[in-house]
């Protein structure tokens, strides 16, 4: 594994972080983690030198951090960070933030969560915490050693981001960053503008979400006529370590091999390893995706549940795979053999989605659009 510098922290973090918000499922139902298999990932993940681990509150409908919790026993506490955010989008009082975080450290069974976040901060979650006085809340926290350090994960524009950053001396912070998104929400430039302050950057959704895994057509010929031989996932994780602002990228990866992969990704990684051809080849496979007809939907599941039992990633996923080179029927064979409930065309454009999107889609116009292109 390789290490590098955690911000002004004295602490080296593992160029690989593991995310615990895509882990291995029984079946269909996003709160039914495999247990078995994901203490065993995150088992062999801690083992190869992985140190840090990020959970939430709400991921996988709350058993995340049960599940990261069981995974710490057996000496495994004491080798690796642990990172878990606050709902911000459910905290109205400092008394129910003294209540999540009470209930996160017994869900996690541990007495100390060594980054604590505010998660998936914009401008209105921002000005509630500053209402709030999150800030002297989380301080004391501290004091009482129920946190270690103070972050935030983020999804706006840049002024925010730049805003946020400068309102408090944070110890890091964690954005959405990939080849793809380097002009998208606090992009390439919050990534410098953090780091120069000596601020750690936390890489989340580096592969979008698993889109940059599985490229369209377009995308997957630039990279076999590239004269180095790497796959999708390489070279979209290499792109990242690449850069010396990076602290750590975290990888929500759902199976033994995907843990496998990506460790040994990390372990030939190297700032500035990707000459400038190379680059250029990243440079073209982003101009091949944006040519193409998407919806930046990174599959988050944050949307859900819709209260009519719309799957809306499922059916934006199918939406993306239909304008890939050619895969339009079998793209739309998939969407109708959909539960009708769970179809785009059942959308009541009751709104409750766009409220909980990172990405701020406009979700009900276009599952309208959805519906449109595979039933009309
Ligand atoms: N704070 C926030 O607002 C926020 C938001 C998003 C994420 N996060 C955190 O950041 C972490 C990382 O984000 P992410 O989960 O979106 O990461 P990501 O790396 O962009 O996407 C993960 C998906 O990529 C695919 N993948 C990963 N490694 C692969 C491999 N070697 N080969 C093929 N496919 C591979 C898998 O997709 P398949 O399952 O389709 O195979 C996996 O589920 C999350 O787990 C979470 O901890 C935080």
């Amino acid at each position: 594994m390789q290490y590098r510098p955690f911000g002004k922290l004295d602490f080296q973090v593992s160029a690989l972080g593991f995310g615990a918000m895509r882990l291995p499922l029984k079946g269909t139902n996003d709160a039914d983690i495999d247990k078995t298999q994901t203490l065993e990932m995150i088992h062999y993940a801690i083992d190869q030198g992985v140190n840090y681990l990020d959970t939430a509150y709400g991921y996988h409908s709350g058993g995340s951090e049960i599940v990261v919790g069981k995974a710490l026993k057996d000496g495994y506490r004491q080798k690796v960070k642990v990172a878990t955010k606050l709902p911000v989008w459910l905290v109205n009082t400092a008394q129910d933030m003294d209540r999540y975080l009470d209930e996160q450290l017994k869900k996690l069974d541990i007495d100390h969560i060594d980054f604590y976040l505010f998660h998936a901060l914009d401008k209105d979650r921002w000005a509630k915490l500053e209402q709030l006085e999150a800030l002297s809340w989380a301080e004391k926290a501290i004091q009482k050693g129920k946190i270690g350090q103070i972050g935030f994960s983020f999804h706006d524009d840049r002024e925010t981001f730049q805003k946020i950053i400068d309102a408090y001396p944070w110890t890091f912070c964690q954005i959405q960053y990939n080849y793809l998104d380097i002009d998208h929400q606090a992009g390439q430039f919050g990534l410098q503008y953090a780091a120069q302050k000596g601020i750690a950057v936390v890489i989340m959704e580096p592969l979008r979400g698993g889109r940059l895994a599985h490229p369209p057509q377009e995308v997957q010929r630039i990279f076999d006529e590239a004269p180095v031989k790497r796959s999708p996932v390489a070279w979209a994780l290499l792109w990242l370590w690449n850069q010396k602002e990076v602290a750590t990228v975290l990888s929500g990866m759902s199976n033994l091999l995907q843990v496998k992969e990506n460790i040994e990704i990390a372990s030939s990684s190297r700032i500035g390893l990707l000459s400038p051809e190379e680059l250029k080849i990243i440079d073209k496979a982003r101009e091949a995706f944006e040519s193409l007809p998407s919806i930046n939907c990174n599959m988050c599941k944050y949307c859900l549940p819709c209260p009519n039992g719309v799957n809306i990633p499922r059916n934006f996923e199918l939406y993306n795979n239909a304008f890939r080179g050619g895969a339009f029927e079998d793209a739309r064979r998939k969407y109708l053999a959909l539960p009708e409930e769970e179809r785009a065309s059942s959308c009541l454009r009751c709104g409750d989605c766009e409220k909980l999107c990172p990405q701020a889609l406009p979700i009900p116009e276009l599952l309208e659009k959805v519906a449109q292109a595979f039933e009309k």
